[in-house]
């Protein structure tokens, strides 16, 4: 399997090779605390060897049972938020046909989400386009308890028994939750679902290669084998204490040198609109590792050339704090030449017989230099395709360098303490019982 290659040389300018050289030592002991797990938030450290402790029984079970949800059902709803839901949402769309949505292929299951927001449109829609299809569930929460999900998932269970059945419903349903706590676990034990468990030392964002990712992954007709062997591939990759041979050391270095030298915000940018929710994914590795204690790159998205027309002015010409990672995918899946026109009117026939990719490519390279030249430092990650095994190596590739850049930037990369803040408030302001002194609390503020 062809290897991710990285390119920092347009990111040298603002810092030089020699600042990131002199950083060694510190990214050589963030990576040996998370490899050695002697590091803040190490309780958190499963995902490290996650790709090679996968066992072949656990991805063929993983597999068995993505595919008897296929052969139930037309629909499969995946309910989850955050780290429940960005990675397989990513993986699938990164690997889909753009109109699959509205594509009649009968003999495909659709996986769709529900549980990332608290839409009451979104989730009534969703029953509706459900009500004449036959569906099945995968309900995902570590802790069992995420107010979101267990909405949602509340709704279609309910929908589901009222079809179909008490019985023949708890065949479709699929909980992945923690091995004891919550009351995910309780219900699913009671129902008698099929489960899977989120190993404790797992946090929600660095889930996608556990069953969280890889039965939604594996139900919309993905090769789960081959993204863990691509990922597995980039564990080995990862260890070494060297530039040259460790990506994910070399990347966690140079955006630690350039937050230090002022670039407060990283923008992740893609030139192909499938990578759209990778983006999604990246930025919540990112944010909820690294923004605490007050400190921390501010992660930023945009799908380019898309983006170009509307963030496009603000980086090139706005606020020089920033810097962007670029994800370039090398070769398209199909080819679509641009046709000659007798007429020329639109005057395009000067790219005529070009594959559309050479003018996205063109798009790249013009915008890098332009950004460059505008004090915009880029890296650069270039991808061979968008297939399982290349994609398996990027999440880790970024799981691992969000790791050691975490611990460079001298937080805690495992915890996500800012996240409970407006939980206690949801609740304070719904009068969930136990929250009463909340609830006085903050309608003394309103
Ligand atoms: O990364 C995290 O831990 C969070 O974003 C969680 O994934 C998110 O809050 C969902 O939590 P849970 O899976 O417990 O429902």
């Amino acid at each position: 399997m062809e290897k991710l290659k990285i390119d920092i040389k347009n990111a040298l300018g603002t810092v030089t090779a020699g600042d990131v050289d002199a950083l060694l030592p510190e990214a050589g002991e963030a990576l040996a605390k998370v490899d050695n797990g002697t590091g803040a938030g190490n309780d958190f450290l499963g995902w490290t060897d996650l790709p090679t402790r996968l066992s072949e029984s656990l991805l063929d079970d993983i597999n068995a049972t993505a595919n008897s949800l296929q052969d139930e059902c037309e629909v499969v709803v995946a309910i989850g938020i955050g780290g429940s839901y960005l990675g397989a949402k990513a993986v699938i769309e990164a690997l889909s046909d753009s109109f699959a949505a509205y594509r009649h292929e009968p003999k495909s299951t659709k996986v769709v989400f529900a549980g990332q927001n608290i839409g009451e449109d979104y989730l009534f829609e969703l029953m509706d386009y459900l009500s004449d299809k036959k569906f099945g569930i995968i309900v995902i929460s570590k802790s069992g308890t995420t107010t979101e999900p267990a909405i949602a998932f509340r709704l279609l269970k309910e929908m589901l028994e009222r079809k179909e059945g008490k019985a023949k419903a708890a065949k479709r349903i699929v909980a992945i939750t923690d091995a004891h706590r919550g009351a995910l676990r309780q219900l699913a034990t009671e129902e008698g679902y099929k489960t899977y468990v989120i190993d404790d030392n797992v946090g929600g964002r660095f889930s996608v290669l556990t069953p969280v990712g890889l039965l939604p992954i594996a139900v919309a007709g993905y090769d789960i084998k081959a993204l863990v062997g691509g990922a597995a591939a980039m564990e080995a990759d990862t260890k070494s204490a060297s530039y040259d041979s460790n990506m994910a050391l070399l990347y966690a270095a140079v955006r630690n040198a350039l937050y230090r030298s002022g670039k407060k915000i990283e923008i992740l940018v893609n030139y192909n609109p499938k990578l759209h929710y990778f983006g999604e994914w990246w930025k919540q590795l990112y944010g909820e590792s690294e923004g605490k204690d007050h400190k921390g790159i501010f992660p930023a998205a945009v799908d380019n050339s898309t983006d170009l027309h509307s963030m496009g002015q603000w980086i090139q010409d706005g606020e020089r704090t920033i810097f962007e990672t670029v994800l370039s995918v090398e070769a398209p899946e199909h080819e679509t030449l641009i046709p000659t026109d007798n007429d020329n009117l639109d005057g395009l026939n000067y790219i005529a017989g070009k594959r559309v990719d050479q003018v996205n490519k063109m798009a790249e390279l013009g915008t890098r230099i332009a950004h460059v030249d505008g004090g915009v430092p880029n890296l650069r990650i270039t991808i061979p395709a968008l297939r399982e095994g290349y994609l398996g190596q990027l999440i880790y590739f970024f799981e691992k360098a969000c790791g050691i850049s975490g611990y460079m930037l001298g937080v805690n990369p495992f915890n996500q303490p800012g996240v409970e803040d407006y939980k206690r408030n949801m609740f304070a302001l719904l009068e969930k019982p136990g929250y009463e002194a909340e609830t006085a609390a903050i309608k003394a503020k309103l």
